[in-house]
């Protein structure tokens, strides 16, 4: 099992709203055809639910959220989520679409759902979720981030590797150099922040990383324009991306 996020800077073009970048998901989707394992998708909000999210004032922290936000958040996931839904379909493999309503109740996932998509995953079927607005309870919402739906299922479902396909190369020690770290060892580099993301985009993705490597599964940031890069990993091939390494505490 392998567990691949496809964030949204790499499917979308985050300076322009509500902008998916089809060529690139076509690319990504094509190459995913070669994996020979059962797969998960989850995606990110890119210029589609960052993009309202940050009109809305809408963030990761359980509130009472104007509730015409919540809509709207939950309405252009659903346009980004049919863009990759008809891009799989189209190249041939057969997408689950699960909205993460299906297996979160407020903040937490639901451990039987969740082990039930394993089982729909090695059925041949891709189950494809993502980052969205969710109900929490008593009238408060939250943005639910698809780094942190990798963990969750991380977590239940130890996969074989984790993938966050993004817009670099990896990480990188310097930002000015751009000189690439091919595997994380000790401290975490220091990160520019973006505006537009309301989850914390790199560094979110980092901290995710981490948990995920600490939980014993190894995981990889590669560049989804480069969706050879995902098949490399996948296929224990060389690959240029950053690599943490799963090893377990103690
Ligand atoms: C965000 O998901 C979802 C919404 C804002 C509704 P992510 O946090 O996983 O999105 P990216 O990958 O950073 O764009």
């Amino acid at each position: 099992m392998i567990l691949i996020k496809l964030g949204g800077s790499i499917i979308t073009n985050k300076e322009k709203p509500l902008s998916a970048r089809k060529k690139t998901i076509d690319d990504i989707t094509k190459s995913l055809r070669k994996i020979k394992e059962p797969v998960i998708i989850v995606h990110g909000g890119g210029s589609y639910g960052h993009y309202w999210s940050v009109k809305y004032d809408m963030h990761t922290k359980e509130r009472k959220y104007d509730i015409r936000g919540v809509s709207i958040i939950k309405n252009s996931m659903i346009e980004l989520n049919k863009i990759i839904l008809d891009s799989l379909l189209k190249n041939k493999l057969n997408p689950y679409a699960l909205p993460p309503t299906d297996f979160m109740s407020g903040n937490k996932p639901i451990l039987n759902k969740i082990k039930e998509i394993e089982k729909i995953a090695k059925s041949g079927l891709i189950p494809v979720t993502y980052g969205d607005a969710l109900w929490f309870g008593k009238n408060k919402t939250y943005i639910l981030s698809g780094d942190k739906i990798m963990t969750h299922f991380a977590k239940i479902l130890k996969p074989r590797l984790c993938i966050f396909a993004l817009n670099e190369d990896g990480l990188y020690s310097d930002l000015k150099s751009k000189k690439l770290i091919s595997e994380l060892k000790g401290n975490i580099p220091l990160m520019s922040e973006n505006k537009m993301d309301v989850t914390g985009g790199m560094t979110r993705k980092v901290e995710e990383a981490v948990k995920i490597s600490k939980m014993g599964t190894n995981v990889f940031f590669v560049n989804g324009k480069k969706p050879e890069r995902i098949v490399a990993v996948v296929k224990n091939r060389e690959f240029k991306g950053t690599m943490f390494r799963g090893k377990r505490n103690g």
